[in-house]
């Protein structure tokens, strides 16, 4: 994927373990994969816990010179669309649209300041669902955090279930989050989904989260072997 139609924005670990409810126990003992993980922080922090995580994004094809000077370049459409849009959000945990850039931008030099080493140590890899390079359930988990759902416009219902298949076929277990698109709206492909993996005998739940920062986006998609 061309880097021009990347829009690398990242947020904080903190706030994947809200949109997950993923306990410090659970982050500890699982094998964890992100995908399209881009420059957030969640690979970088855990790290410091001692945990084992592996991010997957097409972001990781550049440079971190070239990933901070994408950064550098859409910060400021991303924060302008961000005040355009204020009603869309809640400001509540993060109270003002310069708390929000001081936290995502505090992230994204976190990620960055680990990337060459994640790199080499094989946390940061260059892969673009729907094909993920593991082999059947290297990991416990598999999550996609603002990819699956929120861009329901660009990407159709069988990317959407291509996706999920695969992820099913790497991890034990899928969260999503959010469930909702760009504007707000319920994505229209996750009634049918959810229809779809009960079917092939998954478990399928939607989870209230504690996480809320696009409105009425405070639910996750998990998905389990019954
Ligand atoms: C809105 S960002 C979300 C970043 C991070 N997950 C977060 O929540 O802060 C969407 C990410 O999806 C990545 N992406 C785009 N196409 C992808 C694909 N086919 N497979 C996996 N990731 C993809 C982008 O590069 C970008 O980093």
């Amino acid at each position: 994927m061309k880097l021009e139609n990347i829009v690398p924005w990242g947020r904080s670990y903190r706030e994947y373990t809200e949109m997950f409810s993923l306990s410090k126990e659970e982050i500890k003992s699982k094998k964890i994969l992100g995908c399209g993980d881009g420059p957030s922080s969640f690979n970088t922090e855990a790290e410091y816990e001692d945990a084992n995580v592996v991010s997957i994004d097409p972001l990781y094809a550049y440079s971190k010179k070239e990933i901070m000077q994408r950064i550098d370049e859409v910060a400021g459409e991303v924060m302008s669309q961000v005040r355009n849009n204020m009603d869309n959000f809640v400001w509540k945990n993060i109270p003002d649209v310069e708390s929000l850039e001081h936290m995502r931008i505090e992230a994204m030099m976190e990620f960055l300041a680990d990337y060459e080493d994640g790199k080499e140590e094989g946390r940061y890899i260059d892969a673009s669902l729907p094909k993920l390079p593991f082999n059947n359930k290297t990991f416990d988990l598999a999550l996609s955090s603002h990819f699956l759902f929120l861009y329901s416009e660009h990407l159709d219902e069988a990317f959407h279930k291509t996706a999920i298949d695969e992820m099913l076929r790497v991890a034990n277990e899928v969260r999503i989050f959010p469930l909702l698109t760009l504007d707000n709206q319920r994505s229209p492909y996750v009634k049918n989904i959810i229809e779809s993996l009960e079917t092939e005998g998954y478990k399928a739940e939607i989870i209230q989260t504690a996480y809320e920062f696009q409105k009425g986006a405070n639910e996750m998609l998990k998905i389990t072997r019954v």
